[in-house]
């Protein structure tokens, strides 16, 4: 059975996914080069391009734009709530969120430092089709739109939001991850995030 607390929750993300796009839609195009010259700040922690070296710090190169601007929204709102990136995040205006967004999107993603066991290398392909990961996150887990791109990710960092999103402790926008997650076993979390922090794009 849903709880109402589940409904609000989703009521809540499904609100500020409408604002966020209303207020994307009124803004002018991205400015890469603004978005590039803001993010001296931001690989600090995520690495140089956004693609981070340190592990539970994601990496945030090559995710579709729309992915970033939407968690930038979310920190900002303290709908999704991190010591470290709550502050970078509240004071961004609508347009800094969209260059930041643009800039770290068109940044090409490095092979991962991470490389998966055999055994859990066999094992993912089929699990991410069984559980559904690739419906939503696209054929190569790459993301689509708002949803991120999860390949090649940071091992730590995949870990703990799976087992945030089961616990429903993992601020989730519109309720699928807490869905999907809820049907996935305890034991293939660690083999999905051991598989998909090892999947590369060269
Ligand atoms: C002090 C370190 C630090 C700095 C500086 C920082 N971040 Fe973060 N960022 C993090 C951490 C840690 C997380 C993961 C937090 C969590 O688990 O919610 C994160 C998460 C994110 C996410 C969500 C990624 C995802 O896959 O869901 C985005 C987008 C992001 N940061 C963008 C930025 C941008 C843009 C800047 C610069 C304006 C920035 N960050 C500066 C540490 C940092
Ligand atoms: C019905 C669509 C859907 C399905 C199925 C789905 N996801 Fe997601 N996933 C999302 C959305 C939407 C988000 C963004 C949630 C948010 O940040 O509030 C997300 C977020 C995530 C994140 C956090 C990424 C980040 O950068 O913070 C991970 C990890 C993830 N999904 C892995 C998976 C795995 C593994 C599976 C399969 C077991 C899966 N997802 C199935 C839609 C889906």
């Amino acid at each position: 059975m849903i709880q109402a607390s589940t409904v609000r929750q989703i009521a809540a993300g499904l609100t500020a996914t409408a604002v966020f796009l209303c207020l994307s839609s009124v803004v002018q195009a991205a400015d890469l080069e603004a978005g590039k010259a803001m993010s001296q700040t931001c690989i600090a922690c995520h690495g140089p391009g956004g693609n981070s070296v340190t592990p539970g710090v994601p990496s945030i190169s090559g995710h579709a734009a729309q992915a970033i601007g939407m968690q930038l929204y979310n920190y900002r709102e303290g709908n999704r709530k991190n010591a470290q990136m709550s502050p970078m995040a509240a004071n961004l205006t609508n347009a800094e969120m969209n260059n930041l967004a643009a800039y770290f999107a068109s940044e090409k993603v490095t092979a991962p430092q991470h490389k998966a066991s055999e055994e859990n290398a066999k094992l993912g392909p089929a699990l991410t089709q069984q559980y559904n990961c690739t419906q939503c996150h696209g054929a190569a887990l790459k993301g689509i739109q708002h949803i991120p791109r999860i390949a090649g990710q940071q091992y730590d960092y995949l870990l703990t939001q799976l087992q945030g999103f089961k616990a429903h402790t993992r601020w989730d926008m519109d309720g699928n991850m807490t869905s999907a997650l809820s049907v996935v076993k305890e034991s293939d979390i660690p083999i999905l995030a051991d598989y998909i922090a090892g999947l590369t794009d060269q």
